[in-house]
């Protein structure tokens, strides 16, 4: 079967793949169709976090699997109710979570929970707050309200015109979202770890103001942790290395490690905003879905993070010494095992090479090569894939 022309012949054309066609993948290694080996340094899009085809995550999905696939969110299913509480327990003393499939669902869901609350909530001169104040270079979705929300116009081209009341402060500058809140400004949603705009950590001091503007103004902060979040960052949510704390947070890509799941939790205060009929989705906390997951929190135990953190560390010491010997490479970024290296030139011909050498890797914003390797990664795969980068740099 040539699969490369039939997907050229059937499918609209808005993934630019790469030429890899993957038969199978296990840990943090994937094959191809002639059987080469490959070491995963991307996870899927920081998805599958504990690992390709974890085996407890398989063995719970399949026993799930084998009592009921889908029941419908007017019933009860346990996976789902067990994995809600397990999630609460470690976000908020008192919140509530919906869940969805995908990071663009659970940031709606954000969105209009929001604006419901903006709506329960006017300003002090009686007006009714809807507006979001978001970040340049940020990246929250690609459904119509969640491509509004992302503050790169690459997104929005020919697909005007936008959802209205988003609005754009510069990323880690407090003066710049200061001039924005006005009398309906409801939130302010952020990535504490930008992805898609080139892995850019938020600064701690910044992050600190944003949190007492939001409290002195009644403003709802959103901590989008799509991407950064369920251990990418060395801690299970990525704002626990700043020590603030959002009132709303999205999570969704790593949360089943593979199955879609999208979770939206919110603080008690916002959740009750939701009643019944404001909200719902047929798949949105799927059984199979949900017992994955609770799989995956169990996996991403202080053990389990503090062995991904030690690798982690040793991979920025290996690449900041790649740095001093290639001056191609602009700047390493990032917290933990989410790493961006901004090169002096385009990154995709040096994402092409690594593949070709046998370790996946991508580009973002066309100068960042990013890095989202799974949270199980070795030093001896740190070794590996700085060799390869290495080569791969060079010609
Ligand atoms: C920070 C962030 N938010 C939202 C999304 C959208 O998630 P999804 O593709 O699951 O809709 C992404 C996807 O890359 C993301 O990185």
């Amino acid at each position: 079967m040539d699969i490369r022309r039939i997907e050229n012949k059937y499918f609209m054309k808005v993934y630019e793949r790469s030429n890899l066609i993957v038969k199978k993948a296990k840990n943090q290694f994937l094959w191809d169709e002639n059987g080469k080996k490959y070491l995963d340094f991307f996870s899927g899009i920081s998805v599958c976090n504990v690992g390709h085809c974890n085996e407890l995550v398989v063995k719970a999905a399949k026993k799930q699997m084998s009592k009921f696939i889908h029941i419908s969110n007017l019933y009860y299913g346990s996976s789902q109710i067990k994995l809600g509480e397990e999630l609460i327990k470690r976000t908020f003393k008192k919140g509530k979570v919906f869940f969805s499939n995908s990071g663009a669902e659970a940031n709606e869901c954000a969105i209009k929970l929001a604006r419901k609350w903006g709506f329960l909530n006017p300003s002090k001169t009686g007006n009714n707050r809807y507006e979001i104040i978001c970040f340049n270079g940020s990246f929250h979705g690609r459904t119509l309200a969640t491509m509004s929300a992302t503050g790169q116009k690459k997104f929005h081209k020919y697909l005007e015109p936008l959802q209205e009341k988003f609005v754009f402060a510069e990323f880690n500058n407090i003066n710049s979202v200061e001039k924005l809140i006005s009398d309906i400004t409801v939130a302010v949603m952020i990535e504490p770890v930008q992805g898609e705009g080139g892995i850019f950590p938020v600064d701690k001091v910044f992050l600190k103001s944003l949190r007492k503007l939001c409290n002195d103004n009644n403003i709802i902060l959103i901590f989008d942790e799509i991407q950064c979040g369920v251990g990418r960052t060395g801690k299970f949510y990525a704002f626990e290395n700043y020590g603030v704390e959002p009132d709303i947070i999205t999570l969704a890509k790593s949360l089943a490690n593979g199955l879609p799941l999208g979770a939206t939790i919110a603080n008690e205060k916002y959740a009750q905003a939701f009643i019944y009929g404001d909200h719902g989705s047929t798949f949105g906390g799927n059984p199979v879905s949900c017992a994955a997951a609770f799989e995956v929190l169990k996996i991403i135990n202080h053990k389990f993070l503090s062995n991904s953190l030690e690798v982690a560390k040793y991979l920025h010491i290996k690449l900041n010494e790649l740095k001093k010997k290639y001056s191609i490479i602009k700047c390493i970024r990032g917290i933990g095992l989410m790493v961006g290296i901004d090169l002096m030139i385009n990154g995709k011909d040096v994402v092409t090479r690594c593949i070709d050498r046998g370790l996946i890797i991508n580009c973002t914003n066309d100068t960042v090569l990013r890095l989202l390797p799974p949270l199980i990664i070795t030093k001896c795969d740190v070794d590996y894939a700085i060799k390869i980068l290495e080569e791969s740099l060079k010609c």
